[in-house]
């Protein structure tokens, strides 16, 4: 049976990607960052691991203990991954860093450590993106960068590594039933200072968001089908609207689309 890595399995698409895996027989090994992330996983055929993705050696030194006990690799989904919200003047340095760290290093990290054992057994590589990674919108934009600086890269290891047998598959999730809201870090000064009044409109969007989030196993669909399927798409979109979103800001003419996001969010005026 295959053997996947997937990072970032305490909660989440992680852990329901993992879990579902191991239930079709699939090899599982799943990296949490404490203890308490492995609760239920083991029980269920699932192998754990302690790992922080940002740190590259520890990354490098699990995959090597993977392939050490399953003589190889056919796949991995970089999945760990946070979000940061606040206009970009209320968002501290470091907090940015930080996200960063995680979000884009981390996945390189992963994908970096498993690649020559991928690369042996043609195998595959899924990156957790986001329509976050097609879009920008205000109040995201330390996340926007970080999934689009994925997907541009994504897109290199894809030219890259298909002559290699290796397919990479992007996955692009919408507002997705998680802990990933309730964990979402807030900017250092959101609410304090000129962009108060759209922070205030855009927490209030947020919340409503939380009304109309997917059920994880939605994504955790794409994840199997970006492993399973015999030539998976490129980019697979999940969630009500993820598709339109991402063909609207594609194809509209950039005024328009602009004119239609802000009369989405009702954001204030511009000023001329
Ligand atoms: N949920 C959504 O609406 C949504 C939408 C689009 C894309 N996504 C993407 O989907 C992926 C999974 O998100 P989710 O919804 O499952 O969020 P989640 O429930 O918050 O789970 C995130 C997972 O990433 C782990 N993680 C965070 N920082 C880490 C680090 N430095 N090293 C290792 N693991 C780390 C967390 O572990 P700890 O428990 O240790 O913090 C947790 O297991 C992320 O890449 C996210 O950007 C989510």
């Amino acid at each position: 049976m295959p053997v996947v890595l997937i990072t970032g399995c305490s909660r989440g698409i992680g852990r329901a990607a993992a879990l579902a895996l191991a239930a079709r027989g699939w090899t599982v090994v799943a990296t949490v960052r404490g203890a308490d992330g492995r609760a239920g996983l083991e029980a269920a055929g699932v192998e754990v691991e302690e790992l922080d993705v940002t740190d590259a050696q520890a990354t490098a030194a699990v995959v090597g203990r993977v392939v050490g006990r399953h003589g190889g690799l056919d796949a991995v989904v970089a999945n760990a991954g946070r979000g940061l919200s606040g206009c970009f003047e209320d968002l501290d340095p470091d907090q940015v860093r930080a996200l960063v760290e995680v979000n884009l290093l981390g996945a390189m990290h992963t994908v970096r450590a498993s690649l020559p054992a991928i690369r042996a057994r043609r195998g595959r590589v899924v990156l957790l993106s986001s329509v976050a990674g097609a879009r920008g919108a205000p109040g995201s934009g330390a996340y926007n960068a970080t999934k689009f600086a994925l997907e541009g890269w994504g897109e290199a290891l894809r030219f890259e590594l298909l002559p290699f047998g290796v397919q990479v598959v992007l996955v692009q999730p919408g507002a997705t039933a998680t802990g990933f809201a309730a964990a979402r870090q807030q900017g250092a000064r959101v609410g304090q200072g000129p962009y108060r009044e759209i922070s205030a409109r855009l927490s209030t969007l947020l919340a409503e968001n939380v009304a109309s989030q997917e059920p994880v196993e939605v994504v955790v669909r794409a994840v199997e089908r970006a492993l399973t399927d015999r030539a998976p798409p490129f980019r697979i979109p999940t969630g009500r609207g993820t598709r339109a979103q991402i063909l609207a800001h594609r194809l509209l003419p950039w005024r328009l689309y602009e004119g239609l996001v802000r009369r989405k969010l009702a954001l204030p005026p511009a000023s001329t």
